[in-house]
């Protein structure tokens, strides 16, 4: 027997019960976003795979071990964009946005692609919300980022389930002093390290910090501290950004250990993380690259963004109950119609209705059934009313208004007032 077709492991389909949530999510981020002048851009999900290699840097574990990379036709290599932040960057340059100090604050969204292992809040395929800002180099701007997802967590429902974990990773001459000296300190200890981050050693030291091994991370205790190489125009941009956190009564903890996964941060990183979620706890999380568009053949160009995980925030939203009730229901009014000549009727009479109410959400039976099915469908529909067109109402030109949720009679209404009545008892979403 052949195999049944099925969905790549890590890929996942998103059902129609799932969309209304994950609208509602896409709809509040994209309002605040507009709301704070930020404009959406879209860029391709494939990619010259040199791309990735150069901005997210060629040992870091996305580009070792996670790019869906292939051939094309031409004998390119390409790949599935893993994150949002390279192909930004590339956009951005290739279409001059940020010539002549230009700044831009921009935000988009879509699938990501990483091999990882799957597991709950992890998958293969993913979607983030991500924001990007250029040519603006101070403090206020990481602050407002930081601070607009704070809104969002309010919006949202799950700020005490969020915490917020800052460092500095000082300017890339800084880092390089200090991982000198963290090397020199790993290296004398180093049979005391985990076999993976003796390689890291090797390959990516900072890395060594986020390890989860226990006994290095008793070896990381005395290890030199990134604060105290940090030059001084990083020292003072973060301590304006903690004093701005601290006048909008942000909480925030110091993670000297925060360092990332991809290479091309300088001075702020951020992750907003939680503890709702096990393994996968990091529900937003980015940082300042100051460094990136040079590097990728622009002029030096400050930049600094942010990327969410939606699937994170969708099972926050689950796992904290804080779906509202309007997203819950889909329709409003489920019109059932009986007989032939009813059934001419109820179109007509439904599209005047939306022609009137044009956000209202009304379902019109297909497929005709008796009256019990079509009660059935109506009532598992979720719709507050069922309207209800006959002979009888035909012939009379009315509408039986039947509540289906327990708010009083059925009424029989005029045609021509339908429109009216039902603007007064539904709450249009
Ligand atoms: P990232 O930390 O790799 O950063 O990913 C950002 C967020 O995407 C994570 O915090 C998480 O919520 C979500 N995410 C990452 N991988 C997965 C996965 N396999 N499954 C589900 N969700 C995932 C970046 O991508 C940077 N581009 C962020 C940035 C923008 N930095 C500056 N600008």
């Amino acid at each position: 027997m052949s195999k049944s077709l099925q969905a790549i492991r890590g890929m996942n389909d998103t059902l129609p019960e799932q969309t209304p949530l994950w609208r509602y999510l896409e709809s509040k981020v994209s309002r605040l976003l507009d709301n704070y002048g930020y404009k959406q851009i879209r860029m391709p999900i494939v990619e010259f795979t040199e791309l990735f290699k150069r901005s997210i840097g060629e040992v870091t574990d996305i580009v070792e071990k996670e790019m869906y990379t292939f051939e094309d036709r031409n004998g390119d290599s390409l790949t599935l964009r893993p994150e949002g932040t390279a192909a930004c960057v590339r956009a951005v340059l290739e279409h001059g946005l940020t010539g002549g100090g230009q700044v831009q604050k921009l935000w988009y969204i879509g699938p990501m692609f990483r091999h990882e292992r799957p597991q709950k809040g992890r998958y293969r395929q993913f979607h983030q919300i991500g924001v990007e800002v250029f040519n603006l180099d101070g403090p206020d701007i990481d602050a407002e980022l930081i601070v607009l997802t704070w809104r969002l967590w309010g919006e949202l429902g799950i700020r005490d389930a969020v915490k917020l974990e800052l460092n500095s990773l000082g300017t890339s001459e800084a880092r390089a002093r200090y991982r000198a000296a963290l090397v020199e300190y790993l290296s004398s200890r180093l049979g005391e390290l985990d076999e993976d981050s003796q390689r890291r050693l090797k390959s990516n030291p900072l890395r060594v910090l986020d390890t989860k091994n226990a006994d290095t991370q008793a070896v990381l205790v005395d290890a030199p501290k990134m604060v105290d190489y940090l030059d001084e125009e990083s020292r003072v941009h973060f301590e304006g950004l903690k004093a701005r956190l601290d006048t909008a009564g942000i909480p925030y903890t110091i993670n000297p250990k925060l360092v990332r996964g991809l290479d091309y941060y300088s001075k702020t990183v951020f992750e907003w993380v939680t503890d709702k979620l096990g393994a996968q706890g990091t529900v937003c999380a980015g940082g300042r690259y100051d460094g990136l568009v040079e590097q990728m053949g622009g002029k030096p160009t400050s930049g600094v963004g942010f990327a969410m995980g939606i699937e994170r925030l969708i099972l926050m939203l689950e796992t904290l109950e804080q779906i509202p009730e309007e997203i819950a229901r889909q329709v409003d009014v489920y019109l059932c119609a009986f007989g032939e000549a009813a059934e001419l009727a109820a179109l007509a009479l439904s599209e005047r209705v939306r022609d009137q109410l044009p956000n209202l959400r009304l379902q019109i039976n297909a497929g005709a059934g008796s009256f019990k099915s079509q009660f059935k469908k109506a009532d598992k529909s979720g719709a507050l009313y069922a309207l209800i067109l006959g002979d009888d109402e035909l012939a009379q030109q009315v509408v039986g208004v039947k509540p289906l949720r327990g708010q009083g009679e059925q009424q029989t209404i005029a045609w021509d007032a339908l429109a009216e009545h039902l603007a007064t008892c539904i709450v249009q979403g």
